[in-house]
C-alpha cells in the first residue's frame, strides 16, 4: 500500500502544476507524487475534516495511513527508511494535505521538519538509527518543544534548564504550545545549561514520552487546526541520558534556528494549501450561486477577487517552491523560508476572509468549510516565528547577510 510504489497516475484535479507558469516544472516523481498524495487527501482527509475539527479529535488513523503510505520519512535517506526524495516534494505533500485537513498537515509538518529532520542533521550514527529509523517508518512520532510559557519569540531567554550530572542531564521547567504534545513519542527539547549564557548555553534533547518526571500540563483550545494537540510539557527533576543530546552544549540554539528554517518552508506550504482549498471551495460556489438573475462568478466583484486570490496563491506557492529549491541545493536558505512563510502565511489569511465573503452567510457557518480554512488559517501567522519575526529575520539577513 506504500504510496511511492503505488502512485496513481492520472487526476482531474487542479493541479499546482496546472497553476504555474510553463517556465517552472516538476519532474515526474514530483508530480506523481502530488497526484498521489491529492487523491488519498481528497478521498480520506477531506471528507472527515470538518468532524475532527468539531470534537477536537486527533486523527490516528490520518497518520497511521500515512505511515502505510511510505510519507513520514519522505525527506530521509532510504538507509534510514525514508523514501530519499526531495524538499520540493515535501512542500507538495504539506500543499496537498492542508488543502484536505489543516490538522493532518501540520502534525505531519510538526513531525517531519521539527523533530526527524533536526536528528538527521545533528544526530549520530546512534541516534539516527535510534531515533530517526522508527520515526521513518511512522512507529513513533514527534514534537519539537522551543517555546515557554515567558518565552516565544524570544528563544535565547529560554529558562527550562537542563543540568548536567554524569551522563545524565536534569530537566527542570516547562514548555508551550507543542504541536502533537500528547500523541508524540519523542520530543526535540530545547533547554537552557546556564541563562547568563542566553543563547550559547542551550541544549537539544530528545526526551521519550513515559520518562519519570516528565508531564502533561493545560491542553489548549484553540481557534483552528482543533484535531492537533497543542499542550504544556512538565519536566520535573527528568533525567535524559547525555547521549539524546543532539550536537553539543551550546548547540541546542542553532539547532533550533536551523531547524526552523526548514519548518517555515512547510508553514509556506500549508499556508498555500488552506487558500487553495478554501479558493476551490469559493470559486465553485460561485459557479452556482445566482444572484441578480445570473450566477455570481459573472459578477466583477466576485471575478476580481477570484482572480486577486489566485494570483497571490501562486505568488506564495512560487516563493515556497523557491525556498525549497535553496534548501535542496544545500545552500543557507534563512531569508527564503523567513519570505515564503510571512508572505504565504498573510496571504492565506487575505484569501480565507475573501472565501467567507464570496459565501456570503453561508460562509460564516460550518455548513461549509471555508469559516474552518480561515481559522485555520491564521495560526500559520503565528507558530514557526510570528509574522513580525519572519519581518526580523529576512531585515537581519539583508543587513547583516545572516
Ligand atoms: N541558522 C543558523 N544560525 C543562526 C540562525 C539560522 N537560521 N539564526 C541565528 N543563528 C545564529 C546567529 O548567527 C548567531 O550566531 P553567533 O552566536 O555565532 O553570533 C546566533 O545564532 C544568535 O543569533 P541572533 O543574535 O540573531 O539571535 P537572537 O536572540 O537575536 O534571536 C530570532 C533571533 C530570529 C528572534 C530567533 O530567536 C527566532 O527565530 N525567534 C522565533 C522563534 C520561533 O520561531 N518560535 C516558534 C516556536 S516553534 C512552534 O511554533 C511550536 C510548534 O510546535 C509548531
Amino acid at each position: 500500500m506504500g504510496v511511492l510504489s503505488n502512485m496513481v497516475t492520472t487526476s482531474n484535479m487542479v493541479t499546482a502544476l496546472e497553476l504555474l507558469p510553463t517556465s517552472f516544472a516538476f519532474t515526474e516523481e514530483q508530480v506523481l507524487i502530488q497526484e498521489t498524495v491529492a487523491d488519498m487527501a481528497q478521498k480520506e482527509f477531506a471528507p472527515k475534516a470538518h468532524e475532527i475539527d468539531k470534537n477536537h479529535r486527533f486523527p490516528r488513523e490520518n497518520w497511521d495511513l500515512l505511515a502505510q503510505s511510505d510519507l513520514c520519512g519522505l525527506v530521509f535517506p532510504e538507509q534510514y527508511g525514508g523514501a530519499g526524495m526531495d524538499a520540493v516534494s515535501y512542500a507538495i505533500v504539506v500543499e496537498e494535505l492542508a488543502k484536505a485537513c489543516a490538522t493532518t498537515s501540520v502534525l505531519y509538518s510538526a513531525h517531519v521538519s521539527l523533530t526527524a529532520k533536526p536528528i538527521y542533521i545533528f544526530g549520530s550514527e546512534e541516534q539516527r538509527q535510534k531515533f530517526l529509523v522508527p520515526m521513518c517508518k511512522g512507529e513513533k512520532l514527534g514534537a519539537f518543544a522551543l517555546s515557554e510559557p515567558g518565552s516565544g519569540s524570544d528563544s535565547a531567554s529560554a529558562r527550562c534548564m537542563a543540568i548536567k550530572s554524569g551522563d545524565e542531564f536534569i530537566l527542570n521547567g516547562s514548555k508551550n504550545w507543542i504541536t502533537n504534545g500528547i500523541e508524540a513519542d519523542y520530543y526535540l527539547v530545547i533547554a537552557q545549561t546556564d541563562p547568563k549564557l542566553r543563547h550559547k548555553g542551550l541544549v537539544a534533547l530528545v526526551v521519550e514520552k513515559g520518562t519519570p518526571g516528565f508531564s502533561f500540563g493545560k491542553l489548549e483550545d484553540k481557534l483552528g487546526i482543533k484535531g492537533s494537540s497543542t499542550c504544556q510539557i512538565i519536566f520535573e527533576d527528568c533525567k535524559v541520558p547525555v547521549g539524546n543530546m543532539l550536537g553539543g552544549i551550546g548547540d541546542g540554539f542553532k539547532v533550533a534556528m536551523v531547524t526552523l528554517d526548514g519548518g517555515r518552508i512547510g508553514i509556506a506550504a500549508q499556508a498555500c494549501g488552506i487558500a487553495q482549498g478554501a479558493w476551490d471551495h469559493a470559486s465553485k460556489y460561485a459557479k452556482e450561486r445566482v444572484a441578480f438573475g445570473k450566477t455570481i462568478n459573472q459578477l466583477q466583484a466576485i471575478q476580481f477577487m477570484l482572480a486577486e486570490m489566485a494570483a497571490e496563491i501562486d505568488t506564495a506557492r512560487l516563493m515556497t517552491y523557491h525556498a525549497s529549491v535553496a534548501q535542496d541545493r544545500g545552500e543557507r536558505f534563512t531569508r527564503e523560508a523567513a519570505q515564503a512563510k510571512l508572505y504565504a502565511s498573510e496571504m492565506a489569511m487575505r484569501s480565507t476572509v475573501k472565501c467567507v465573503q464570496i459565501f456570503g452567510g453561508y460562509g460564516y457557518v460550518t455548513d461549509y468549510p471555508v469559516e474552518r480554512a480561515m481559522r485555520d488559517a491564521k495560526i500559520t501567522e503565528i507558530y514557526e516565528g510570528t509574522s513580525e519575526i519572519q519581518r526580523l529575520v529576512i531585515a537581519n539577513s539583508i543587513l547583516k547577510g545572516n
